[in-house]
């Protein structure tokens, strides 16, 4: 069993919060992060796909098909666009880094598993010090 893994770049804007909370709740849970006037992260996105080595390519896959991929599914629907209102894949969740990365993962997973390869790990940074990671369930 082999892993690669992609990186790829977006950013986007987000707040965290909950409509049932007020403004006061709302930032004693989620702090900074629930600024009523939005903000946003630089985030780094790592997909790392498992797989049996192809003899003929010495590739587990491309890597140009696995980025194509990413970029089609996930980076379009979320570069420059606002995580809790622009997203469909997000719609209805609380626009954590936890649950992005669990969206991406739902969005990523069929189209890897069509090169006959098997998702291993979602990871997003939003932050130099702050990153998820998921495996799946
Ligand atoms: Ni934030």
């Amino acid at each position: 069993m082999i892993y690669i893994t992609r990186r790829e770049r977006f950013n986007a804007a987000h707040r965290l919060f909950r409509e049932d909370f007020t403004d006061k709740q709302n930032d004693a849970v989620f702090g900074k992060c629930s600024n009523p006037n939005w903000h946003g992260h630089n985030y780094e996105l790592f997909v790392t796909v498992k797989g049996e080595l192809n003899p003929q390519t010495g590739f587990l896959l491309n890597l140009k098909t696995l980025s194509k991929i990413i970029r089609e599914q996930v980076i379009v629907k979320l570069d420059h666009k606002n995580i809790n209102l622009e997203v469909d894949f997000m719609n209805g969740k609380l626009a954590s880094t936890e649950n992005l990365a669990i969206g991406i993962w739902e969005e990523l997973e069929p189209h890897i598993k069509a090169l006959a390869a098997n998702l291993h790990c979602v990871k997003v940074s939003e932050s130099e010090n702050n990153f998820v990671e998921y495996y799946g369930n």
